[in-house]
């Protein structure tokens, strides 16, 4: 291999942006890989582009925010498992699917579908680690609503309690399978919804969330078994309306 075709193939091989991706695509070129390591600075800099940061898979679990052994009514075991099996193994998993999908950028004759499955799975995995991640930062108060975000939910449901009644009739109804209920402003209508959400790709285009709760069965069944309503009432007594609060005045309202 020449000089020139060695460096196009650096390129693109620089373009998938993974340490996996430029090992096979070198031995498959026949490349001395450390040859990269030997050039000088400059002819680095040259030849090779920057690792693509969209597909760095280098995502790390947000360890709680709060003392697990002092909820009211969810245990520090059911926490913990949650926290460490379900969320962090999506961050996990979450990185394998950037390394794979920088993988496949520099596999030739790759069929779409199978690039679409795990086009999926990034959805999938983004979705279950944002949404653990508002959740549990939403946790660990003391239930009681307050400030910006209570003015707010009076806005657009009457009351509080007009609001709550249907926050948990959203979330019951998702009872005995999985989904998110997520209390959203929706940057594009300007209006505030309980938003129904049957899985982590579940999303209304533009809500930005204020209240995220759980509906997975992970995140009761050790707890409560079937019984998914009592863990929503316990759940709405451990509300960190704080960081609601903090969300609800980081957010920028429609006019
Ligand atoms: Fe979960």
């Amino acid at each position: 291999m020449d000089r020139v075709s060695r460096r196009k193939l650096m390129k693109m091989v620089a373009v998938a942006g993974s340490g996996a991706a430029l090992t096979t695509l070198v031995k498959n070129e026949q490349v001395n890989a450390e040859e990269i390591a030997r050039m000088t600075t400059e002819e680095q800099a040259a030849t090779v582009i920057p690792a693509a940061r969209a597909f760095g898979g280098q995502h790390s679990p947000k360890p709680l925010p709060f003392d697990p052994t002092k909820l009211k009514g969810i245990s520090e075991k059911l926490i913990k498992s949650h926290w460490e099996n379900n969320y962090s193994g999506a961050v996990k998993a979450l990185n394998a699917v950037e390394q794979r999908l920088a993988a496949m950028l520099g596999e030739k004759d790759l069929p779409p579908y199978i690039y679409g499955d795990v086009k999926r799975e990034e959805l999938v995995r983004t979705g279950s680690v944002v949404l653990h991640e508002y959740y549990f930062a939403n946790l660990g108060g003391d239930g009681k609503a307050s400030g910006k975000a209570l003015d707010f939910i009076k806005q657009w449901f009457g009351s509080y309690e007009q609001w709550e009644a249907e926050f948990k009739k959203t979330a019951n109804a998702l009872g005995g399978g999985s989904g998110w209920t997520i209390l959203s402003y929706n940057l594009h209508t300007g209006e505030l919804h309980n938003y129904w959400a049957w899985d982590h790709m579940h999303n209304a285009p533009m809500g930005y969330p204020l209240l995220v709760l759980d509906m997975y069965e992970h995140a009761y069944h050790m707890d409560y078994g079937a019984a998914a309503a009592k863990y929503v009432d316990a759940f709405m007594q451990n509300v960190n309306w704080d960081e609601v609060n903090r969300r609800a005045e980081e957010m920028r309202v429609r006019k």
